[in-house]
């Protein structure tokens, strides 16, 4: 972040903490329809407007090690295999052979050589191009350069693979707008990773999701944890196009520091915003990411069913040079856990709520608007057309999104 939005974020936080109603012409908030959470022909638009087309994090360049070094990523329903050529570029591809349909890998991750289909036998480079085939005299005019595999959209923001299934998407960098530029200070091409881990919930993904785009419930669920270093009045949150936000939350007190991560290596080019602060960026649709100058998570929220989803915790950390991770990461990872805990708590009731006939929709607050963006931004992506009327979210906060 520049000096000046370092300036402007501390003000407009001051501001936030003396106020005593939201600005003047903020509108009241629609209610969001409940069907929107379950409605199964919404939840079908959602699928293939939002999901299959958006730029999605996949991994971190260090689970790519070398050449041949491959993951597999199946959150959108679609097979996709990541693969690290001998040109050290990344590349994706369905792992769909062009001759029916079997895969390449049949692992989660792994290394390869290249890429042979354990059907028939075709083989491919790991740049994707069909090398070779058995029995080639049985295929007639056969033309190999036609078959390379199919690839998928995938592209790096520093050392953070995205992909994305369509293959009209703009650049990820472009769609990120602000985001990459203010993210410098914490080192995007130098991160490490660290961990990562998977928690199934049984609720909507909407539902966990809503819960890390607002500091509303710090009072009554985080009361041990966060409540008592955090100021949620103070709170600012910045919306952007494209349905991204960021929501920066002051510490209590300005010389506070997390006790998890005493003695851990700092970033040194973070601001005062991220040593002092809470800043938590939101890359539209599904990866929340409060940095801090120790390191930080990528929180990513997947879809598994319409009623179930999996909360994904991926952490990174500055670079430590050679030799094992710092032994205090362990601490760390285990007090995050324990807000988790906290934060999922009433998701599986939540969704027993919206599915019973007593809930109609979600109310929703000043501190709560980064919700209502981002259903906004859902509806933008699916088509308004699309969308049955009493499933709709009125659009309110145009005057609000910062170009
Ligand atoms: S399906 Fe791959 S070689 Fe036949
Ligand atoms: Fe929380």
């Amino acid at each position: 972040m520049d000096a000046a939005t370092v300036e402007r974020l501390k003000d407009a936080m001051r501001l936030e903490a003396e106020r005593v109603a939201p600005p003047e012409g903020f509108p009241a908030l629609p209610v969001i329809p409940g069907g929107r959470y379950t409605d199964p022909s919404f939840l079908a638009l959602e699928d293939g407007h939002l999901w299959r087309k958006a730029w999605l994090y996949a991994c971190h360049i260090d689970e790519l090690p070398e050449t041949g070094s491959f993951q597999l990523f199946k959150r959108t329903g679609s097979p996709i295999l990541i693969v690290r050529g001998k040109d050290s570029v990344v590349r994706a591809f369905y792992n769909t052979c062009r001759h029916r349909g079997a895969p390449l890998v049949r692992e989660c991750k792994g290394r390869v050589d290249g890429l042979v289909c354990g059907y028939h036998g075709w083989t491919y480079g790991l740049d994707g191009r069909l090398m070779n085939l058995r029995d080639k005299r049985d295929f007639v005019d056969l033309d190999l350069s036609k078959h390379p595999l199919s690839p998928v959209r995938c592209e790096r923001f520093g050392n953070w693979i995205f992909v994305n299934e369509d293959p009209d998407a703009e650049p990820l960098l472009t769609h990120l707008g602000p985001m990459p530029a203010m993210l410098e200070e914490i080192q995007p091409e130098q991160v490490r990773f660290v961990h990562r881990k998977s928690y199934p919930v049984k609720c909507n993904v909407k539902i966990l999701l809503d819960a890390f785009l607002e500091v509303y419930h710090l009072k009554s669920i985080h009361t041990h944890t966060v409540d008592r270093f955090l100021d949620h009045r103070g709170t600012n949150i910045t919306l952007w196009p494209r349905g991204h936000s960021l929501m920066v939350t002051p510490n209590r007190r300005p010389d506070w520091q997390d006790p998890g991560t005493r003695g851990m290596r700092r970033i040194e080019t973070a601001t005062e915003i991220t040593r002092s602060n809470n800043p938590s960026f939101l890359f539209y649709p599904n990866l929340v990411t409060p940095v801090d100058a120790t390191g930080n998570p990528f929180i990513l929220f997947w879809p598994t069913g319409p009623r179930s989803m999996e909360i994904e915790i991926a952490w990174f950390a500055p670079d430590w040079g050679g030799g094992e991770i710092d032994p205090l990461w362990e601490k760390r990872l285990s007090n995050f856990e324990r807000i988790l805990e906290e934060d999922t708590q009433f998701a599986e009731q939540i969704q027993e709520s919206v599915e019973s006939g007593a809930f109609e929709g979600i109310t929703l607050n000043y501190q709560e608007r980064r919700i209502y963006h981002w259903h906004e931004e859902l509806d933008r992506r699916i088509g308004e057309g699309r969308i049955p009327p009493e499933l709709r979210v009125q659009p309110k906060l145009a005057p609000w999104i910062k170009d």
